[in-house]
């Protein structure tokens, strides 16, 4: 018999200064929710924060911390502007790095834009959570996802796997 798919629960970050002061309409969290939706994984926290380091790494502590997420994406604040701190935010937090996931999401990009180099996004393991960088822009967002969407559910089960606390 097939195997169950796992349902993950997936917290998402929008990381703006227009987004968090409510002067531009978030678009990019909520594409993030009905790609994950149509994976039938289940969205535990949506999220808006500034561009700033120290709230940034605040909010990925408390959702793979306390709200146990199994993903985080973060959408935004990885090109080069000065505010643009999503990459040190993610690695201030990571105890492990998985490179695969923005290695692969700026390859496949770079065959769509060449802009796709300005991207640092980052991608590693906090204890039990998976966090992945996306960029800012809808499209983008669709664009990246749809590159790394196959191998997570099989990462996400062997970071289960090698870690008897993140059992559920
Ligand atoms: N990747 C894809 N697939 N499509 C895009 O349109 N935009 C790029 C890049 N990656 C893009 C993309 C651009 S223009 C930038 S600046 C970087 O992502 C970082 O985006 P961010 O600063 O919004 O996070």
């Amino acid at each position: 018999m097939a195997k169950e798919p796992e349902i993950f629960r997936v917290a998402i970050l929008t990381v703006s200064d227009k987004g968090s002061r409510g002067e531009r309409v978030d678009e990019a969290g909520p594409a993030i929710g009905v790609i994950a939706q149509a994976q039938g994984w289940e969205i535990i926290a949506m999220e808006v924060v500034p561009d700033e380091l120290d709230r940034i790494s605040e909010a990925l502590r408390k959702l793979s911390d306390e709200k146990h997420a199994d993903l985080i994406f973060t959408t935004g604040g990885t090109g080069m502007s000065p505010r643009d701190l999503t990459p040190e935010a993610t690695r201030a937090v990571i105890d492990r790095e998985a490179p695969g996931f923005a290695e692969a999401m700026r390859a496949a990009s770079f065959r769509i834009t060449p802009h796709a180099v300005l991207s640092r996004a980052v991608s590693g393991l906090r204890g039990c959570t998976l966090i992945v960088n996306l960029p800012g822009s809808p499209r983008a967002v669709r664009e990246n996802l749809e590159v790394i969407l196959p191998a997570i559910p099989h990462g996400l089960e062997k970071l289960r796997g090698s870690n008897r606390d993140c059992a559920t």
